[in-house]
Order: C-alpha cells, then sequence, then structure tokens
C-alpha cells in the first residue's frame, strides 16, 4: 500500500516587502538580495495574523467535510508557538472541527519539524489506512531590523494531507536522517530572536547535505541520475544551489531547482514550511513532470537534524494542485514601504492567548497569540 501525500495548499501573509526596496534602505546593493540570496521579496506578518491564523488559512484550503470526520491525528511542526504549554494544533484542532477522537500535538526542531511530523504522519497511516493525518508547518521567521539576517525574514504554513492511496505523492521508504547537536542558529526562550552564527549555519547546512546523501547513495544504490528534481529546505533559495552544486552540475537538476523556488523567492523563509513551499513551487510551476517520476526532499532543521527522503509522482498529480489560488494568494498581497515594515515590525499585537475565536473570524485575520 502506498501513502502519502493526498492534498497540499500554502498560505502568506497579506503584506511583503520588495527586497530593492529593503536593499536600497540597508545601503546595500539590491544584487546581494537578489542574486546574492536569490530572494525578490518578504512577506511580513501584522498584528492580525499569527500561526494559527496562518495554519488555519492554508489547512482551510484543502479540508473537505468527509477529510474532517477522517482525520485522527494532527501535527503542527512550528518554532514559532508562544506557548509552552498547550499545543497550536489542539487549536487549530477546534478551528477546523475535526472529529474530537483525534491525537493533536506539536513537534518542535526548528525548521525540520514539519518533516518530523509528516513521517510520524507516513506511519500513522500505514498502520490504520483507513484514516488521514493533517501535518500543518506554520512560522514567521524574524531576525530583528538591520540584522544580518534581516534578509532572511519571512513568514507563511503549509498544510499537508497524508492518507492511503494518495492523490498527488507516493511517500518512499528510504528516508536517511542525520542529527548533530550543533549551535548554527537556536532561540532560547523567551528570547525574541534566534541566535544565529550565518556562516555556521550555511557550512553545516552543506555539509549535513553532503554526508545525508552520501549514506542515502550508500542505502539505495541511487543516484542523482535517478532523480527528476530535488527540492530543498529554503531560508534563502540559493541555499539549496549552495548545497547541490559541489556535488552534481546535473543541468536537468539545476532546471528543475528553478522551478522549485519561484514561490520562495517571493515569501523568504518559513522556517517548517519553506521545503514544503519549495515542493509546491515545483509541482505548479514545472512543465516536465510526470507520474512515475522520483523526487528528492532535503530537510534542514539548525540545532541540527537533517534528512533526505524520497518521494514518486502519481497518475493525475496535477488534478490535486491548487495552483491558481496559490498564484492569486501571491499576486493580491500589499506591498509595503519600508517606514511600513519598520512600523509594524516594531509594533506589539494584541494578546488574545487563551481566546476562542470562530474559524470565520481567524480566516478573516484575528491573532490569536501576541506575536511580540
Ligand atoms: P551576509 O554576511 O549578509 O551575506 O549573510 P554574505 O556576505 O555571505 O553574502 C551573501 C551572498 O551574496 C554571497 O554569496 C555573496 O557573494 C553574495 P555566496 O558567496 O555565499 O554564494 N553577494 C552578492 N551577489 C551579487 N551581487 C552583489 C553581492 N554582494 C554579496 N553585489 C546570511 C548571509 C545568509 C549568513 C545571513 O543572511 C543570515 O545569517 N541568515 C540567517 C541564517 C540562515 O539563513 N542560514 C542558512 C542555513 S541554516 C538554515 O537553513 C536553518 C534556518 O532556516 C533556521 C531553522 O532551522 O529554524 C535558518
Amino acid at each position: 500500500m502506498e501513502v502519502g501525500i493526498d492534498k497540499i495548499s500554502f498560505y502568506v501573509p497579506k503584506r511583503y516587502v520588495d527586497m530593492t526596496d529593503l536593499a536600497e534602505a540597508r545601503g546595500v546593493d539590491p544584487n546581494k538580495f537578489h542574486i546574492g540570496l536569490g530572494q525578490d521579496q518578504m512577506a511580513v506578518t501584522t498584528a492580525d495574523e499569527d500561526i494559527v491564523t496562518l495554519g488555519a488559512n492554508a489547512a482551510t484550503q484543502i479540508l473537505t467535510d468527509e477529510d474532517k470526520a477522517t482525520i485522527d491525528l494532527v501535527i503542527v511542526g512550528t518554532e514559532s508557538s508562544l506557548d509552552e504549554s498547550k499545543a497550536t494544533a489542539v487549536v487549530l484542532h477546534d478551528l477546523l472541527e475535526i472529529q474530537p477522537f483525534a491525537r493533536a500535538y506539536e513537534i518542535k526542531e526548528a525548521c525540520y519539524g514539519a518533516t518530523a511530523a509528516l513521517m510520524l504522519a507516513k506511519r500513522h497511516v500505514l498502520a490504520n489506512p483507513e484514516r488521514k493525518a493533517l501535518v500543518i508547518a506554520s512560522d514567521i521567521a524574524r531576525y530583528g531590523l538591520n540584522s544580518a539576517g534581516e534578509p532572511t525574514q519571512g513568514a507563511g504554513a503549509v498544510a499537508i494531507l497524508v492518507t492511503a492511496n494518495p492523490r498527488i505523492l507516493a511517500l518512499e521508504n528510504d528516508s536517511v536522517p542525520l542529527t548533530q547537536n550543533i549551535y548554527d542558529f537556536w532561540r532560547p526562550t523567551g528570547e525574541e530572536f534566534p541566535r544565529v552564527d550565518g556562516k555556521l549555519s550555511n557550512q553545516t547546512y552543506i555539509d549535513s547535505f553532503a554526508k545525508v546523501w552520501e549514506e542515502y547513495k550508500k542505502r539505495t544504490g541511487l543516484n542523482f541520475d535517478d532523480f527528476t528534481a530535488l527540492t530543498f529546505h529554503s531560508p534563502y533559495t540559493k541555499m539549496g544551489k549552495k548545497a547541490l552544486l559541489p556535488l552534481s552540475d546535473n543541468a536537468h537538476l539545476l532546471e528543475e531547482f528553478e522551478k522549485a523556488i519561484v514561490y520562495n523567492r517571493r515569501v523568504g523563509n518559513l522556517y517548517t514550511g519553506s521545503l514544503y513551499l519549495s515542493l509546491i513551487s515545483l509541482l505548479e510551476n514545472s512543465t516536465d513532470l510526470v507520474a512515475g517520476n522520483r523526487l528528492g526532499l532535503f530537510s534542514y532543521g539548525s540545532g541540527t537534524v537533517a534528512e533526505f527522503f524520497s518521494a514518486k509522482l502519481v497518475e493525475g498529480f496535477e488534478k490535486n494542485l491548487q495552483t491558481e489560488y496559490h498564484r492569486h494568494l501571491l499576486d493580491a498581497r500589499q506591498r509595503l514601504s519600508i517606514s511600513e515594515y519598520e512600523k509594524i515590525f516594531n509594533s506589539k499585537g494584541l494578546g488574545q492567548a487563551g481566546v476562542k475565536f470562530s474559524l470565520r473570524e481567524v480566516l478573516d485575520g484575528i491573532p490569536f497569540y501576541n506575536k511580540n
């Protein structure tokens, strides 16, 4: 039996900053952001958006009443949670009106969280094929105004429905994880911004890809030629290419890589959701994909946990994508001036933790937590 991704969708904040505007305001050559980092726009959350509103919007796009009656596992991968005890998944389970006899919890390991959730969801459905599992990755990446990380900020959520006989991607049983205790990026409890050693984080990402790929090759006997496309965790879009290029200059993989970063270039870092936004970008922008193609996914969370795994496209996958909706979502956003962005960045949220809202109110943008 095959288990994998039956539906997948993303949601991003309603506002963004153009990277040329940011570069000019910071006295930097815009090419450093557009070419050096590979970012054109950066999503910015306002006081009416948080990981609950982002996650609810992403999931609402894909869930039917039948899904809600069948899901019995909801896992949220996030590193932006502001509640040390109660899981965001419990709030989203309620808002999304999923049947009550379900498990709901949150997973944390930096940007790797959603991949841990996906692997657990896969095992759950393998053991209970009549059930469905919902994975939501939702994060807000903030490094601070004028910081080195500022051009790699972003925000957004991805929702993934995991089922038996999936209609988009069947997950293979070949995953290779790697854990290393390295302080490249971390955020001690109570601190607003992460501590980050940018150069070490880049190098650890590159080394992690090389290590998991080497082990993957050894275990499976597969090579880069066996893949139609690779997708990467994308803190900024050049990162995946920096990891791939020392190992392969396969022209087709590099061509498909550009399709896999179309959306990420316009959003920035989603933390846990970044790899899966890149996957959606590939599926919705590549014109070369056909059923049976093998895709490779590289997940990386600072701290660090990395994982490489593969999935195969299933017949009719293109009919189950949300391409029109996603393109409209990105095009309909409002461009902020840098002074508007800075004002929003410094403003405090409303602090409504613990207050119950209706799904309609949340979709319209009432936040659950005080982000600041
Ligand atoms: P920086 O020091 O501002 O940038 O930091 P730089 O000097 O390294 O330049 C960046 C690139 O722009 C370089 O390209 C320059 O050559 C190029 P590279 O040599 O690396 O290929 N450049 C130009 N290109 C064209 N025209 C120009 C020009 N000028 C320069 N005029 C850094 C960059 C990413 C380190 C910083 O933004 C940062 O610290 N970001 C946050 C950390 C991060 O994103 N790390 C990535 C790996 S870790 C990860 O992915 C996990 C994470 O998602 C967190 C989690 O897991 O939760 C972050």
